[in-house]
């Protein structure tokens, strides 16, 4: 089983899925690092190339790559959620957590960011609501269970990730309890 951190840019997954394997010794895969090294080439780079659908094919990819290992913290891409056919996979390979946070903290969090092509030329709390918005849906149906994030310690929200997985093992998704049962 893997579990894989989902949620918009921004949104903690870097820092908090460090701390998390830290605290179960599991290893890290952070997608877009994955997906660097498999391609030689920066995120950055791969959507100057190739466009926003070449980098979400080099996703998928990747992603089906990482659903075949176990017992690794997986980091994913904020737009990780918006195929179903990644979402598929992540389910059937693990627990999907979703971390939210306010558009304000997001914005606080990457507006000095120059390596999130998504937002270049966007970058402002109304556009981030907005596409918050629009993939909502995508993150509410990919999700298994969700931590807030906004004011909260890296370590505090792995603790909350630790304990909603294995302390409560009854998310209330019969697949997912038979996989921690
Ligand atoms: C994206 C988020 C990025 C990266 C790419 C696209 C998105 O990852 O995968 O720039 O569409 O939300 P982070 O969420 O780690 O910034």
């Amino acid at each position: 089983m893997n579990i894989y951190l989902i949620g918009f840019m921004g949104s903690g997954k870097s820092t908090v899925s460090k701390v998390l394997a830290e605290k179960l010794s599991w290893e890290l895969i952070d997608t877009d690092e994955y997906i660097e090294n498999k391609t030689e080439k920066s995120i950055r780079d791969i959507f100057a190339d190739e466009g926003e659908e070449g980098f979400r094919n080099t996703e998928t990819e990747c992603i089906r790559d990482i659903s075949l290992l176990d017992g690794k913290v997986v980091s994913c891409g904020g737009g990780a959620v918006l195929r179903s056919e990644n979402v598929k996979l992540m389910k059937e390979s693990g627990i999907v957590v979703l971390l939210g946070a306010a558009p304000e903290t997001i914005y606080e969090r990457v507006k000095h960011s120059t390596n999130r092509p998504i937002l270049n030329g966007n970058m402002n709390v109304d556009y981030i609501a907005g596409l918050m918005e629009k993939r909502k849906p995508a993150y509410d149906f990919a999700k298994d269970i969700e931590v807030v994030t906004d004011d909260k310690t890296a370590d505090l929200i792995a603790d909350d990730i630790y304990s909603a997985i294995f302390e409560n093992c009854n998310l209330g998704n019969d697949d997912v309890d038979e996989k921690l049962s």
